[in-house]
């Protein structure tokens, strides 16, 4: 690992299968991260078990599936230490540790937490495990253990983060130790896209674009795309503003996406044609990644070395802070 001033990042993911390009936006950040920071990129199996401890069948293949789209993308083995959680002991011992002096109570108003409890509850399913609230501590334990200055994530998650901060200091008030530092946000410069339907993009909504989506799979989903619903004829004047296709042109078609809104705006181009340029940028953006993650599925074995690499190297940064925990909470 090279020596870098900014200090240490730490991220996850959960290993959900296929990624999306929502997903994209935020690897290029971890990517982008990877060349002034010290960083370790988490895939959060045990996380993922919180809520989906009863469909395990395909966790494995889950976890192959997402470090492909993570190496497609650019996460470099050589410059970041890519591991899975549950390959690193230590974070369980240092969540088990935290647990001791962390308050119910703060977990129990994790404001993301009744709000999770009774979506699943809603969809049939009980979540409302020990584990499931404790997920916030897990996810404290997973930053602390490498005393990590920055977590790049989504505003989603800033109430965890937060309670990251309180453990810190309560462990470092506790022990009298400057044990911990209180890791930051960084949050990603650009606005996620919603998915083509305008809502959250997500799997389980079905209004995904995937990494490895075909042009042709990438063209029927940028027609399910929601325009300007007060557009009835390409000659009516458009509002870009509320428009999913001008939100996918600011990124994908950077270039030219003032110039089409000013079209759109006075009623010059339809939303036909603009939908079918903006399938074919997307495909552009989307070859090489898809080219590169082919490339590196057909090496065998290669992504276990990565993953079995990156967990010594984590091990060992996560094993010297552990060995500081036991010494301050008297545990030797
Ligand atoms: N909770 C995060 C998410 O759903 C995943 C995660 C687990 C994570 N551990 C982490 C993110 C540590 C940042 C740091 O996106």
């Amino acid at each position: 690992m090279r020596e870098t001033v900014k200090g240490r990042i730490l991220s996850g993911m959960r290993p959900t299968g296929r990624l999306h390009i929502g997903h994209l936006q935020v690897l290029e950040h971890w990517a982008a991260l990877q060349e002034e920071y010290e960083c370790f990129y988490m895939v959060a199996d045990w996380h993922a078990l919180t809520t989906t401890f009863d469909e395990t069948r395909e966790l494995a293949q889950n976890i192959r599936e997402m470090v492909l789209d993570w190496l497609a993308v650019g996460l470099d083995p050589k410059k970041s230490v890519l591991f899975v959680q549950s390959h690193v002991k230590e974070h369980a011992e240092l969540h088990l540790l935290f647990s001791m002096i962390t308050p119910q109570s703060w977990l129990e108003r994790v404001p993301t937490y009744k709000e999770q409890v009774q979506q699943f509850s809603q969809a049939g399913k009980d979540i409302s495990t020990y584990g499931f609230l404790g997920y916030p501590l897990l996810q404290a334990a997973d930053i602390l253990v490498y005393k990590a200055d920055a977590v790049p994530v989504g505003e989603d998650q800033l109430p965890h983060l937060e309670l990251c901060r309180e453990v810190a200091r309560r462990f470092n008030h506790l022990y009298r130790v400057k044990l911990f530092p209180e890791p930051q946000a960084k949050l990603a410069e650009v606005p996620l896209l919603p998915g083509v339907d305008g809502r959250k993009m997500s799997k389980s909504y079905g209004n995904e674009i995937t990494l490895a989506a075909s042009p042709e799979e990438i063209k029927q989903r940028v027609r399910q795309m929601i325009t300007d619903p007060a557009r009835i004829h390409p000659t009516d004047p458009g509002h870009p503003e509320v428009c999913v296709v001008d939100l996918y042109q600011k990124i994908y078609n950077a270039e030219a996406v003032a110039d089409q809104e000013e079209r759109c705006r006075r009623g010059q181009v339809g939303c036909v044609p603009c939908k079918n340029l903006l399938a074919e940028k997307i495909s552009a953006a989307l070859a090489p990644i898809r080219e590169r993650r082919q490339q590196f599925a057909a090496r065998p074995g290669l992504v276990a070395e990565i993953l079995a690499e990156g967990a010594a190297r984590a091990a060992s940064v996560a094993a010297a802070t552990l060995a500081e925990v036991r010494q301050a909470m008297g545990l030797v």
